[in-house]
């Protein structure tokens, strides 16, 4: 994600302002729990850029919607967080090492109607939403789900 990210930047995006970064969650950890993963190897696709633990947690408003397999519809304040550490190797276990980056998605239909509904946010640990244009940054890669309402993670039962 970072180096993704990065690659944003570099291309000459920017810091979007403060005022983007409103409509992101805090709080998250006391939301609920809906998956994890640890990308550890190059030949996974995902390797770059989301190589590391990830964990995803999700509000109560769209709890409901993240337990349906196949096609869903998130409502209006639904809120989705990933959050990627660091994986660091100790002794036999892989444990979180340091924090990359808190990335959100928050449904407003109205709001955010050029994203099909899903407001995107990515904090880079500093506090700067580091998401200049949501649609090039976020939304094309998540449309390969959207008979899933853009959302790629499922419940783990
Ligand atoms: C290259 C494709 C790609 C891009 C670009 C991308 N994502 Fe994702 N995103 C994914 C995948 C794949 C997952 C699911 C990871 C998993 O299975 O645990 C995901 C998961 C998420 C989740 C958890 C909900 C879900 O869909 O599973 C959030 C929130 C999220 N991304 C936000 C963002 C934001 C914000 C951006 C823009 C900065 C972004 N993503 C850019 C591929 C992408």
């Amino acid at each position: 994600m970072r180096k993704f990210l990065i690659l944003g930047l570099v291309a000459g995006l920017g810091f979007a302002s403060a005022e983007a970064c409103k409509d992101a969650p805090e709080n998250y950890r006391k939301w609920n729990h809906v998956k994890s993963m640890v990308i550890f190897d190059q030949k996974h696709p995902l390797f770059n850029p989301f190589s590391g633990i990830h964990h995803v947690y999700v509000n109560d408003k769209g709890l409901e919607a993240i337990k349906v397999d196949g096609q869903r519809k998130f409502p209006d304040g639904a809120k989705i967080t990933i959050v990627f550490y660091e994986h660091v190797l100790d002794n036999g276990a892989y444990v979180e090492g340091t924090k990359r980056i808190e990335a959100f998605m928050v449904k407003d239909s109205k709001k955010y109607k050029e994203t099909d509904g899903w407001g995107y946010f990515a904090d880079d640990g500093k506090g700067n939403n580091i998401v200049k244009d949501m649609f090039k940054d976020c939304h094309t890669c998540h449309a390969q789900v959207k008979d899933k309402d853009f959302v790629f993670s499922t419940w783990t039962k």
